[in-house]
């Protein structure tokens, strides 16, 4: 464990390299990466990493840290699962490389059909693999306007799907993904998402009849035509917006819409999928069944692989050669997405992911009274967060706080990550074979940080 630091004084907002990181070798590379790679890449903790395992990271100077980010929530199976390694070396001695629209492969067309067997949806389905999630967005974008010939798209407020031109001008929050980097993609529409604790129409669920969905009729009159709209874009549970988890009405809602006015349904389960919520896809808890489902990120535990999987006649709208991508679809990341799989069912990981969800609300059930900060705890499954709040009534958002805790965090052996448009949520996405004992030691860390920013409140003074 690294050493312990007060943050009492300390600015939040930036990390000095001298005072900050918790070892020479660290410092030195952080020079090094500050000389190097470009500012835009600022990592959350400048820490070198040398090893990592489970839910273990270790650095380049011999402290450990726990690892509640997964990179992202790539690492469901863990870090260097045996599985996983095995089945990646077995390719490597095979072939790297062909690309698949040269001279195909056996793997790819394994791992289609187990995501098309996977995935919900009761119909014909077929699967296109790609590198990243944002490839996914994109694809799926196109795959939605050759089938519909339709050109405007409908995403959410506080959505995020990806950095690429298409995925960013589908993306919500502004600082820092958008800054600059306009003019953006057009076509692109966006309505308020099913996010209770921020309601943009002041209404409280339940008893609030899904207005942010059914107001999608209203925008159909004012914003855009419906006969124009090829999809709706959605995240079954907000990722970098905050891991807000929307009603299921919310969803059918959207469903009965699209399917009203032949607009295709697109679910964005990059950052839920692969078992995080307790289920493979979260869809499966929602009842839902969209036209096309996107996963990346935990797919190939840590290589580089997302896909669209969709209705067979929908996915099969693009001409020859229309899809693809000199990459896509890597036999290594196949056969690493393949060992996931069977890890998913050998060991039950989305059934993990349900009891890691439980024991998190079992722990932290008096957080809300302990902590005046925490204004909102939600998510789905072991995709949980929480939402700081300077005030429960105005709500301003404790973005600040965020930081220091974050901050906080890695300097004494846990790495979370924040998320939400107001950067004022924590975000856990820890790896799902992880202990109860790892888990009571990252949340005892979290609950410190907590009350580093804290004034208790009287009832828990009192205690
Ligand atoms: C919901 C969602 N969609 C798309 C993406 C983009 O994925 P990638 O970073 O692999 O391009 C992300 C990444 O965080 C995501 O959370």
């Amino acid at each position: 464990m690294v050493r312990p630091v007060s943050l009492k004084g300390a600015n939040v907002n930036s990390i000095d390299l001298r005072t900050d990181i918790p070892g020479p070798v660290s410092l030195r590379w952080a020079e090094r990466h500050h000389m190097a790679v470009p500012r835009g890449t600022q990592p959350v903790a400048p820490v070198f990493i040398a090893r990592a395992e489970g839910a273990v990271l270790y650095d380049v100077d011999g402290n450990s840290f726990l690892d509640f980010a997964g990179g992202i929530g790539c690492m469901n199976v863990g870090h260097c699962a045996p599985p996983l390694r095995e089945a990646a070396a077995t390719q490597l001695e095979r072939f790297t490389h062909l690309c698949f629209a040269v001279t195909p492969y056996q793997t790819y067309v394994r791992l289609a059909e187990e995501l098309n067997r996977r995935t919900p949806g009761r119909f014909s389905k077929k699967t296109l693999l790609v590198n990243t999630g944002a490839e996914a967005v994109e694809n799926a974008v196109k795959i939605a306007r050759v089938y519909t010939g339709r050109p405007a798209l409908i995403g959410f407020e506080d959505a995020f799907h990806g950095r690429t031109l298409l995925a960013m001008s589908l993306t919500s929050k502004v600082h820092p993904y958008k800054e600059g980097f306009g003019p953006f993609a057009p076509e692109i529409y966006r309505i308020p998402y099913g996010y209770c604790y921020r309601c943009s129409y002041s209404r409280t669920y339940p008893g609030c009849d899904i207005r942010c969905a059914h107001a999608l009729e209203d925008f159909f009159r004012r914003s855009v035509d419906a006969a124009n709209v090829a999809a709706i874009i959605v995240e079954p549970v907000l990722g970098e917006g905050g891991f807000v988890a929307a009603p299921q009405e919310f969803f059918q809602a959207l469903r009965e819409i699209c399917t009203k006015y032949g607009i295709l349904l697109i679910a964005d389960e990059v950052q839920t999928g692969f078992g995080r919520t307790g289920t493979l896809f979260a869809c499966e808890q929602l009842d839902l069944e969209p036209d096309l489902i996107l996963c990346g990120k935990s797919l190939a535990g840590g290589l580089p692989l997302a896909a669209v999987t969709g209705r067979a006649e929908i996915m099969d709208a693009a001409a020859p050669g229309g899809l693809g991508g000199t990459y896509v679809g890597n036999p290594v990341a196949c056969e690493s997405a393949l060992a996931v799989l069977r890890m998913f069912d050998e060991q039950q990981l989305a059934r993990r992911a349900g009891q890691i969800g439980d024991w998190i609300l079992q722990r932290t059930q008096a957080w809300k009274q302990d902590f005046p900060l925490v204004g909102d705890m939600r998510g789905r499954g072991a995709m949980r967060a929480f939402e700081l709040v300077r005030d429960p009534d105005t709500r301003e958002p404790a973005k600040e706080e965020v930081a220091a805790i974050t901050r906080y965090c890695w300097q004494h052996g846990l790495i979370v990550l924040s998320a939400g448009t107001y950067g004022n949520v924590i975000r856990l996405l820890v790896p799902l074979v992880i202990t109860d004992d790892q888990l009571e030691e990252g949340f005892a860390v979290l609950e410190a940080a907590l009350e580093s920013v804290c004034t208790p409140t009287v009832a828990s003074a009192q205690n």
